[in-house]
C-alpha cells in the first residue's frame, strides 16, 4: 500500500515536471515573436479631431513634408511646379526631369539627351479625377 502511494506521488511529480517544461518551452517559443495585429483604418482618429484643441499645431502640421507626402498626388498637393519656365531640373547636361501636366495625368518625365528614352520614361503622378 505504501509502495503504491509512493508510485502515485512519483507519477504526479513527473507529470508536473513534464507540464512545467512544456509551459516553459511554449513561453520561450513565443518570446520575441511579433504578434500580428490588424489595424483598422476606422480606428484612425485623423488630424481634424485634434484641431479643435490644438489649432496652432494643426495649422503647422498641414505645411509639413510629413503631411504632404501622405496625400494623394493631385495638383493641389504636389508642391513642384508644372509651369513651363519652372518645371525642369537637370541632373546632368544629358538628364532632364520635367514636371508635366498632360491630358492623361500629371507626370514626371525623364529625358536622356533630349529624348524620352529611359525605361522609366514617365512616372504617372496622378490620373485626372
Ligand atoms: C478636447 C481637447 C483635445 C483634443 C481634441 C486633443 N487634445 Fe491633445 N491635449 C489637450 C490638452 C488639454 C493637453 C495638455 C496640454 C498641456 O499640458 O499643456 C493636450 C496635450 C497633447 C500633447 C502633449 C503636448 C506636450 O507639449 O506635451 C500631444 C502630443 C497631444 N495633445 C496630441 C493630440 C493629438 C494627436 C490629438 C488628436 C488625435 C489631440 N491631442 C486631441 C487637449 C486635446
Amino acid at each position: 500500500m505504501i509502495l503504491r502511494q509512493k508510485n502515485i506521488r512519483s507519477v504526479m511529480v513527473i507529470l508536473g515536471l513534464v507540464a512545467g517544461v512544456f509551459i516553459l518551452v511554449q513561453c520561450m517559443n513565443n518570446a520575441g515573436k511579433e504578434t500580428e495585429q490588424t489595424v483598422n483604418f476606422d480606428a484612425y482618429a485623423g488630424s481634424e479631431k485634434c484641431m479643435s484643441c490644438h489649432k496652432d499645431a494643426y495649422d503647422k502640421h498641414l505645411k509639413t513634408a510629413h503631411f504632404l507626402t501622405g496625400q494623394p498626388a493631385t495638383a493641389n498637393f504636389i508642391t513642384g511646379s508644372f509651369k513651363k519656365d519652372s518645371n525642369s531640373y537637370y541632373y546632368s547636361p544629358d538628364i532632364l526631369v520635367q514636371m508635366q501636366k498632360r491630358d492623361s495625368g500629371l507626370y514626371q518625365v525623364i529625358y536622356y539627351k533630349g529624348e524620352e528614352k529611359w525605361p522609366y520614361v514617365k512616372i504617372l503622378l496622378s490620373v485626372p479625377g
